[in-house]
């Protein structure tokens, strides 16, 4: 099997259909315009869709699509259908900002998606509009109600918390999952990209997050689901439902790493916090065969030696982290 410089198998591949976006969140995409990728560049259903085949045969095994926002690519249940049809593939889901979803997500389904993580990160309306600049919280929890009609499960929603913005909406998110049954994810700010002018001030950590909930429900630790998930799952002791925190900054988990990530512009890129991809679509556009794909991927992933967030927690302790050290690559790029 296919195993990185630190014995990390190639399991999870997460493809951005699109860097574009509705939204204009302040923790991922604070700016009005960015360098947007052309039309040409963006990879083709079929493209995608051969990348996913090859990379099945190294050892993926689940597919996440991201964007930007997925939804605001055109006909992405096409895309849904053909990925679903692929031999080897466990597991096909999607992270939205939900917008899209109540005039979408009927489509997805027939197609064969089965889950989906919508983020959603207050039930304050006001709120929602001043993180999001440009979202509508009635329209999303509109979409995020038709997705469950539709049969898809889990639903499970992502907020991102940031210190003096939202922390005091975690108990209101917690009875809101409880009630509705879509377990939370609550995540730890990260420095993505180079825009949101992270600083650590901004972070609240897992600890202080889990000390918050348990308060007033009781949780027992469940773990990382397969041992490598982000997410440290907790059920509530009285039965009624799931949380999970991902503390990519306090509590990294890259030693268990075996994500991978497509851009949409068809670039291979191993860590969220890289700076540079390695150009996959220039390969399929020049007729390269499916083995010489096979190759390149292979031997990028064979010397692959990303661990960021271990090393950013080492250099937090040493009070030597500067998060504009490195230009990264950005999130809406990346997908997440
Ligand atoms: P599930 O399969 O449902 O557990 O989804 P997921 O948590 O893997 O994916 P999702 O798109 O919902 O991402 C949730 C958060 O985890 C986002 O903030 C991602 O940026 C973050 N995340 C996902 N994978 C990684 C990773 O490899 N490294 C880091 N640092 N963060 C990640
Ligand atoms: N820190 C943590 N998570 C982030 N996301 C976007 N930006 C950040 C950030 N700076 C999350 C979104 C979405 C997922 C794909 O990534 O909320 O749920
Ligand atoms: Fe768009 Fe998602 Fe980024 Fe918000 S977090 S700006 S919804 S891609
Ligand atoms: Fe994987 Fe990079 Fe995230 Fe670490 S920081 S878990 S290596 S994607």
């Amino acid at each position: 099997m296919l195993k990185d410089a630190y014995h990390r198998a190639i399991k999870d591949l997460r493809i951005s259909v699109t860097d574009r976006c509705n939204f204009r969140c302040i923790y991922c995409m604070p700016q009005d315009e960015y360098e947007w990728i052309e039309k040409k560049e963006i990879l083709t259903f079929e493209e995608i869709t051969r990348l996913a085949r090859l990379f099945i045969r190294l050892g993926v095994d689940e597919v996440r699509l991201t964007g930007g926002e997925p939804l605001v690519r055109r006909n992405l249940e096409v895309l849904i259908a053909q990925l679903s049809a692929l031999e080897g593939l466990r597991d096909l889901s999607l992270t939205t900002n939900g917008s899209l979803l109540t005039e979408k997500v009927e489509a997805l389904t027939k197609a064969g998606l089965k889950r989906i993580n919508v983020s959603i990160d207050t039930l304050d309306p006001e709120k929602f509009k001043r993180i999001t600049k440009r979202g509508d919280l009635s329209t999303v929890l509109e979409g995020l109600f038709a997705a469950k009609r539709c049969g898809l499960d889990p639903i499970k929603i992502n907020a991102v918390i940031e210190r003096g913005v939202n922390e005091e909406d975690i108990p209101i998110l917690v009875e809101f999952s409880r009630e509705h049954g879509f377990p939370i994810r609550f995540i730890e700010y990260m420095d993505v990209g180079n825009a949101n002018n992270w600083t650590t001030e901004k972070l609240v950590p897992k600890k202080e997050i889990i000390e918050l909930v348990s308060a007033r429900y009781p949780l027992r630790e469940i773990g990382r689901e397969n041992g490598s998930a982000p997410s440290v799952d907790y059920e509530f002791v009285d039965g009624r439902g799931e949380i999970g925190v991902i503390a990519s900054v306090t509590e990294p988990f890259c030693s268990s790493c075996t994500r991978v990530r497509l851009t949409a512009d068809g670039k291979f890129v191993t860590c969220l916090f890289s700076q540079v991809g390695h150009d996959l679509k220039r390969l399929l556009r020049t007729g390269a065969s499916d083995e010489e794909i096979l190759e390149v991927v292979g031997g990028v992933w064979k010397k692959r030696q990303d661990r960021y967030s271990d090393e950013r927690l080492e250099a937090l302790r040493a009070f030597k982290y500067d998060p504009k050290q490195n230009k990264k690559i950005e999130m809406i790029t990346l997908g997440g």
